[in-house]
């Protein structure tokens, strides 16, 4: 791939872009607001500087990766991307805008592929211009760091498609699998109602936040447990994820957590807003119950 845009700057577009660009490839980087794409370019700066500072890359990598990322908020430079990743709110209406307007602008050859979490992809793939050439390419947070990408293919995805964006992810040092397109497909099918299933057990008033946490860290040897791993994620995503699972199954083992529902409603998403389960205001994170 000689260029690829990536739609939404939030924590996991940003982490899309910095290691597209550190992999040596021109990176337009899409939010609704240059502000945000702006503020993103300026996280990833400060991400690479750790790595700079870690020794792990040297300034001069950092810097030129840095400079291969663009922040827009213009589809229309998005015409010579061959590759355009979705990376938005994880939300079915917002991603059928963004594909609505990312179509007009797709090349002829390029891909069209979203990060969705679990939004079933045949049925996104339906409302962009060309079936083929859409398919599931999903990241995990912080997508530096870990080393896996689900590649999910629609009913239409063609072979080609998939080999394609297995070479891109291969590319970026990431190890592939491959989910057919059922709901949350491998990895979220099995952690979000584990995530689900820690707030029921909160809300039970089992135990603390602080222990359920130690409980599944020191007895699976998981490195976050299930409430802080929410928080990471963020509580609206993971609850969007488990209506995903509970609305497309409709097996009521999916139910989101009322605990989860509440915590949404507050607006205690998790670390990006500064309370979750835990509160992130101070040095180091307290938990809340
Ligand atoms: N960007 C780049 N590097 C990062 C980073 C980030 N955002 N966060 C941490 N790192 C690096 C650190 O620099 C450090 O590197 P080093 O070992 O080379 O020095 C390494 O990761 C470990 O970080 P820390 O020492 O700061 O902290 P921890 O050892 O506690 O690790 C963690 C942090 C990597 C986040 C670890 O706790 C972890 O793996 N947690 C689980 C993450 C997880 O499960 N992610 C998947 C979520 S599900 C998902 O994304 C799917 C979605 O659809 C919901």
């Amino acid at each position: 791939m000689r260029k690829v845009a990536v739609i939404g700057a939030g924590q996991m577009g940003s982490g899309i872009a910095q290691v597209v660009a550190q992999s040596g490839t021109d990176v337009l980087l899409a939010d609704v607001d240059i502000a945000l794409a702006e503020k993103a370019k300026a996280k990833i700066a400060k991400s690479l500087g750790r790595l700079v500072e870690k020794e792990k890359i040297v300034a001069a990598d950092a810097e030129a990766a840095l400079s291969r990322i663009t922040p827009i908020t213009d589809y229309a430079a998005m015409t010579d991307a061959d590759l355009i990743v979705e990376a938005a709110t994880e939300r079915e209406e917002i991603k059928a805008r963004i594909f609505e307007a990312a179509g007009k602008v797709l090349a002829p050859q390029a891909i069209l592929a979203s990060n969705t979490s679990s939004i079933p992809i045949t049925r996104m793939a339906a409302g962009t211009p060309d079936p083929a050439r859409f398919v599931g390419v999903h990241f995990f947070n912080p997508v530096p760091v870990m080393k896996l990408v689900e590649i999910i293919p629609g009913l239409a995805t063609s072979a080609a498609t998939v080999s394609a964006v297995r070479t891109f992810a291969e590319g970026l040092g990431k190890e592939v699998v491959v989910s057919q397109d059922e709901p949350g497909f491998i990895v979220n099918r099995i952690l979000v109602p584990m995530l689900n299933e820690a707030c029921f057990v909160l809300g039970n008033g089992t135990a603390s936040i602080a222990d359920i946490d130690k409980g599944v860290k020191l007895g699976l040897n998981h490195p976050m447990g299930p409430l802080e791993l929410a928080d990471f994620i963020g509580l609206d995503t993971c609850l969007e994820i488990v209506r995903v699972l509970y609305n497309t199954t409709g097996d009521s083992k999916y139910r989101p957590a009322p605990l989860l529902m509440k915590y949404v409603e507050a607006g205690w998403l998790g670390r990006k807003a500064g309370r979750g389960f835990y509160d992130y205001s101070g040095e180091t994170p307290v938990p809340t119950r």
